[in-house]
């Protein structure tokens, strides 16, 4: 038993102490698994790591410190890289933030996997890398046609990734997630997801904004399916060097969801429209039979459960 404990892989998550990275790292615990987290706590906090703190090697850093990367990269097998600016509007707001943290930081990343001889890096990509292209569902075959600063620089960190696993064998696989909701994605922060602003106006009896006609789609997915996702790619061979979206396979308009949480609130809100987002993508929808093939890959918990389980957190978070 001690023998099969020592020889166990260490995981090091960037960006562990943020909303998906929590919930990977809740599971690695879970799992038993040895967990490094490096996180500077910009976006993210400790009151997410609440419930694993003990049991986690927690390191206050920036990924675009190489000194410090070097220490931190030492011993690790799988890092599953996530740290990230990870909103669209503040990538118009400030490009040069969102490119240094992304697109720097994920080579310096790259640089410090390669040197520590990882097994992996498993990378957080997105489903905004294929803008609008007219084709639906996004299949990774497409030209990508990123419509943000955003959406460019996480594409060109795949794009180093491929190139290191070209280059240096370094295995990488990115992970196109598509729109990631769940309990604790920040509902204070003014960059938040949809579905935490729609319900934490729900929830204070203030009025949901959409921004356009709310024609426009997306593919909600719930986080576990995205923490089971990327833990796929960290375990299966023959991935490395590709491009996986990870979604439901479902999409659904922003009108849709405000009749679904109508629906599950037991009220009938009539939402009020702004002017569309600048840089917003029209329709995102995965199709998930790359992350099926290759990764036995299912999304397990729907739309409407992953929804109602939102609800019930942040309604104990507002208590
Ligand atoms: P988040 O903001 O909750 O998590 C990001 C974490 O990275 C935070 O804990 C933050 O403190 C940390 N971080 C930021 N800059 C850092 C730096 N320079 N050095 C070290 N740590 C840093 O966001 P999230 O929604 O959990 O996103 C996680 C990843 O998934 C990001 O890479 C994001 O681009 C990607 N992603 C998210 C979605 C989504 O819908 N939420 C969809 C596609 C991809
Ligand atoms: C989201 C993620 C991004 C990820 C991408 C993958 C966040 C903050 N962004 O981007 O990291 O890479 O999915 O597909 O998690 N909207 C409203 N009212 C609001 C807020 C938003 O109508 O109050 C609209 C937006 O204009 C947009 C849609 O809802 O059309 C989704 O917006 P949002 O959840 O902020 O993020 P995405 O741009 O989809």
């Amino acid at each position: 038993f001690i023998y099969w404990r020592l020889v166990l892989a260490l995981y090091l998550v960037t960006g562990g102490a943020g909303f998906i990275g929590s919930h990977i790292v809740e599971e690695l615990v879970r799992r038993g698994e040895s967990v490094r987290i490096l996180d500077n706590l910009s976006t993210g906090s400790k009151a997410n790591l609440s419930s694993v703190m003990e049991k986690v090697d927690f390191h206050d850093g920036d990924i675009c410190d190489p000194e410090m990367l070097r220490e931190v990269f030492k011993g690790v097998d799988y890092v599953i890289h996530l740290a990230a600016l990870s909103s669209v509007v503040r990538s118009i707001e400030d490009p040069v933030a969102t490119t240094q943290v992304n697109m720097i930081g994920t080579v310096q990343v790259l640089l410090a996997s390669r040197e520590a001889h990882v097994k992996r890096v498993v990378m957080a990509a997105t489903g905004a890398a294929y803008g609008d292209n007219p084709v639906l569902p996004r299949v990774e075959t497409q030209m990508p046609d990123p419509l943000s600063p955003y959406a460019l620089v996480k594409l060109a960190g795949e794009y180093y990734g491929k190139i290191f696993h070209r280059l240096f064998g370094l295995e990488f696989v990115a992970l196109r997630f598509f729109n990631v909701f769940g309990p604790r994605q920040n509902p204070k922060s003014p960059y938040t997801g949809v579905m935490s602003k729609f319900i934490t106006a729900y929830l204070s009896g203030k009025i949901p904004t959409i921004f356009g006609d709310g024609e426009q789609s997306r593919d909600f997915v719930y986080v576990a399916n995205i923490v089971n996702g990327t833990l796929l790619a960290c375990e299966k061979p023959g991935v490395a060097g590709k491009v996986i979206n990870i979604g439901t396979g479902v999409g659904t308009t922003l009108n849709q969801t405000i009749k679904l949480l109508n629906h599950i609130l037991g009220v009938e809100v009539k939402p009020q429209h702004g002017p569309p987002r600048l840089g917003d993508v029209q329709h995102s929808t995965a199709d998930i039979s790359l992350a099926r093939a290759v990764l036995g890959y299912e999304p397990l918990i729907s739309f409407e459960e992953g929804l109602r389980r939102t609800v019930a957190w942040l309604r104990s978070e507002m208590a």
